[in-house]
């Protein structure tokens, strides 16, 4: 038997915060009182946040098939040192997540390196069958992806960038005919259907060659994000089936997807850091490492995220962490690819914005307890409780860390939150119960969600 004690710290409990201990035994936590004996190791934190591990529900670990830009063990790596303790992984590694098959091999590959707990969303597009899905949640996944627009990547031969305008071929994306067909089968089987919500048909209307980040706003509208979250929800409402939308980037689809809600859409809405922390101002002193789909917006936009997330509209930050090598990202605006590792930086992130809305307990739901729930984790993952995880984030908030490319433990150096400032310094993280630390062994596992229904 393996035992810890996390003592004299302020821990988040689902009751809110307290002042007790936590025990720990074999890696699930047993007891959290004030004042209770060591038997085994005995860490204080006292003065110290003692937080569940974040649980990212959006990244790209590019393994298989890009793996010069990040592999799992290098992804699980700037989880760990950032406090995610669990990633969620998107399909579009190649080959393609579309399959039991395909699944089970990237699990396999990935539990040989992972050094946080890992899940694996399956993709539904346009060929995709009932079968196919139902085996897919057979094998572990936590719910289905599906790309309305161009997103990188489901064949090698995609990474090629035309100069100028995003091919919309890259990518066999799902329509709206698919989501209602394929929503009551996932409705059925009782998981989580999210969307990366831009249409095409807006997007068409305003593609252009990218040579500034103005071109860059100009292709990818609001409008597209609104329009995709409103036809989304009415075609998935009738099948009852949790639609999650990734990566929600503006004021119009924030109101599309109110809107939606209040027509009784089950839903749930996540944001990232960065469409929180910057604006379209940032590009001139952060450049292309913001460049990604959707897009860093205006400040209305932000602040308008911002509010979602105060009133609890928005319920999930994730990072849509996603590398391209640091030599991909130094091309010229037009030919950087879209998108950034963000993983490190998530529950600094969470930390800083829920203390500068004034209540810096909002950071574990936004970062841990609400995306656990939404991948069926929410027994095991995202509080602090007897018969939870021991997955345990001790957090300083008299510490202070800057974002420097020097710290990063992603594969690439470039981020778009280089050079913010947070209040607050991740100590010592915990996975059941080890301390995954540089050069510790602790090992990943796969995790699955907890009631597949039918
Ligand atoms: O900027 C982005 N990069 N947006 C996406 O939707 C995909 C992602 C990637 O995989 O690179
Ligand atoms: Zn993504």
């Amino acid at each position: 038997m393996t035992e810890l004690l996390i003592r004299g710290g302020t821990v988040y409990t689902p009751d809110g915060p307290r002042q007790a201990d936590v025990h720990v035994t074999d890696g699930v936590i047993t007891r959290v009182e004030p004042r209770l004996a060591a038997n085994g190791k005995a860490v204080d934190a006292t003065g110290m946040y003692v937080l569940p591990g974040a649980v990212d529900v959006h990244v790209h670990s590019r393994d298989p098939g890009f793996t010069e830009k990040e592999d799992f063990g290098t992804l699980t790596a700037a989880a760990a040192a950032g406090g995610v303790t669990t990633v969620v992984d998107m399909p579009n590694t190649v080959p393609a997540v579309d399959s039991a098959g395909v699944l089970e091999s990237k699990a396999a590959m990935a539990h040989s390196k992972a050094r946080v707990d890992f899940g694996l969303w399956g993709l539904l597009r346009s060929g995709t069958t009932p079968e196919q899905l139902e085996d897919m949640a057979a094998a572990g996944a936590v719910g289905f992806k599906a790309y309305l627009a161009y997103s990188f990547s489901l064949s090698r031969k995609q990474v090629l960038y035309s100069p100028g305008v995003e091919d919309p071929d890259l990518e066999a994306p799902a329509d709206y005919g698919t989501l209602a067909r394929l929503a009551p089968v996932v409705a059925q089987l009782g998981l989580p259907l999210a969307i990366h919500a831009e249409d095409p048909t807006v997007l068409a209307a305003f593609r252009r060659p990218l040579l500034t980040y103005d071109d860059l706003l100009e292709s990818r509208p609001p409008d597209a994000e609104a329009v995709a979250v409103s036809a989304a929800a009415a075609v998935a409402r009738e099948s009852g089936v949790h639609l999650h939308i990734a990566h929600l980037s503006s004021a119009l689809g924030l109101q599309a997807a109110e809107d939606a809600m209040q027509v009784g859409t089950s839903m749930s809405l996540e944001t990232c850091p960065q469409f929180l922390l910057l604006t379209s101002q940032d590009f001139d002193r952060v450049g292309t490492a913001m460049k990604m789909l959707p897009p860093i917006r205006t400040a209305a936009d932000r602040d308008a995220l911002v509010d979602g997330l105060r009133r609890g509209v928005i319920s999930i930050v994730s990072t849509d962490h996603a590398p391209h090598t640091d030599e991909e990202k130094s091309q010229d605006f037009e030919r950087a690819p879209a998108g950034s590792p963000g993983v490190q930086t998530l529950y600094l992130s969470c930390l800083q914005l829920a203390k500068d809305l004034g209540d810096v307990w909002r950071a574990p739901r936004w970062a841990s307890q609400a995306p656990a729930e939404l991948v069926g984790l929410g027994e095991h993952k995202g509080a602090i409780a007897p018969g939870f995880d021991a997955d345990i984030v001790i957090v300083d908030p008299r510490g202070k860390t800057s974002v420097q490319a020097e710290h990063m433990r992603s594969r690439q150096r470039h981020a778009a939150l280089a050079g913010k400032e947070f209040d607050f310094e991740v100590k010592e993280v915990f996975l059941r119960g080890e301390p995954v630390t540089r050069g510790s062994r602790t090992r990943g596992r796969m995790v699955r969600p907890a009631m597949v229904a039918g």
